[in-house]
């Protein structure tokens, strides 16, 4: 009788101290189990009542519900403090914290760049013109005064495909292949001048930005892909003079600053007379480094006078009063470029890496 006064307790005691440090309510029901289970400590006292003599019977029995009921009482405090601190945190809020940064995307640099090149030349009245990806070689090369066989192709060496175009679209696109399928990703965006021409007459002034891709090995300056800027300028009287001027007044605007650029003779099959248009390094501000080829120059794009031939291949309608016909010039900007010297990048290739350790600094 002595020993389980004793029992009882240290047992509550016990009971007390492990209800206590429950720490979530897995541990309550474990704690539940252990004494008030099938086979828990209480449930055996109270079972073994029957044994002991009435008079013990009826005090230890007393004791032993009482303890029962403490267990009882004491774990459904337990739980209502877990439940009271569960909801605590979700209904915490706090105000004074700084808010949460949204990830913000942006446009790609060479797409910011492209935008400003077309807001630029839009200002001095050009159209921006798109034109295919995928190029016929009477455009890409025929029209624009390059035959077949013509050496000037290997200059321009790119992806042929096998597609072949639906009769529909081959009427559609007036086209003369020189080939059996004659398609191909086309190596520059000079053809859209002769589509644009097709169908609009002088006086012209148009902007053409897009992709073009060459059969190319890559390294810090070349890619198989990349984008131009095509300018067209087409009137009575337009001269070189007009293309210094325009180009001049670009770069300023562009770069935001004074430019030093050169035009320098240079051969393209649909220009004559052609040149090679550079600006000053801007990486190395002409000091020469690797980007200029330690020359201080970097060329920029390609130009000139748009030779007859290229009039005669858009069919243009010969000019009523002039006997001198339409003069034009045209130009082909790579604008990989234009953004590597905008940003001062040394390598080509990390515009189209994906890389966002490059990618987030503009
Ligand atoms: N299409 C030439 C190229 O990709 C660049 C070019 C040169 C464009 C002279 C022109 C031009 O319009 O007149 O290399």
């Amino acid at each position: 009788m002595k020993m389980v006064k004793i029992n009882l307790k240290t047992l509550k005691n016990r009971v007390q101290k492990e209800v206590e440090k429950a720490l979530d309510l897995k541990e309550l029901d474990e704690i539940f189990k252990k004494y008030l289970g099938k086979r828990g400590e209480i449930t055996r006292i109270l079972r073994s009542l029957e044994k002991l003599p009435k008079a013990k019977r009826v005090k230890i029995g007393r004791e032993a519900n009482e303890l029962k009921n403490f267990l009882r009482e004491k774990m459904e405090q337990k739980k209502s403090s877990f439940v009271k601190t569960t909801e605590d945190k979700e209904e915490w809020l706090d105000i004074t914290a700084p808010g949460q940064k949204l990830a913000l995307g942006h446009l790609h640099p060479l797409t910011q760049v492209q935008r400003k090149v077309e807001e630029i030349f839009q200002t001095m009245g050009f159209s921006v013109v798109e034109g295919p990806d995928m190029e016929t070689e009477w455009y890409n090369f025929d029209a624009l005064n390059i035959p077949k066989d013509h050496p000037a192709r290997d200059l321009w060496d790119t992806f042929y495909l096998k597609t072949e175009l639906p009769k529909e679209a081959k009427v559609k696109m007036k086209t003369k292949f020189s080939s059996p399928n004659g398609l191909l990703l086309r190596t520059h965006t000079s053809p859209v001048q002769v589509r644009y021409m097709e169908s609009h007459q002088p006086p012209l002034r148009i902007i053409v930005p897009g992709n073009v891709y060459r059969h190319e090995a890559t390294d810090a300056s070349h890619e198989f892909q990349l984008y131009q800027v095509e300018g067209l300028m087409v009137d009575e009287k337009v001269s070189v003079a007009n293309f210094k001027a325009i180009i001049g007044e670009f770069f300023w605007r562009f770069f935001g600053k004074d430019i030093k650029f050169r035009l320098r003779p240079d051969y393209f099959p649909f220009t004559e007379p052609s040149f090679d248009v550079s600006i000053t390094c801007l990486v190395c501000g002409g000091k020469g480094c690797p980007v200029c080829k330690e020359s201080g120059w970097v060329e920029m794009a390609g130009a000139g006078m748009v030779h007859p031939n290229v009039f005669k291949a858009a069919k243009l309608i010969p000019h009523q009063r002039s006997s001198l016909g339409w003069q034009g010039w045209a130009f082909g900007f790579g604008l990989d470029r234009l953004a590597m010297m905008k940003y001062k990048i040394n390598d080509v290739r990390l515009f189209r890496s994906g890389d966002l350790r490059f990618l987030q600094q503009f």
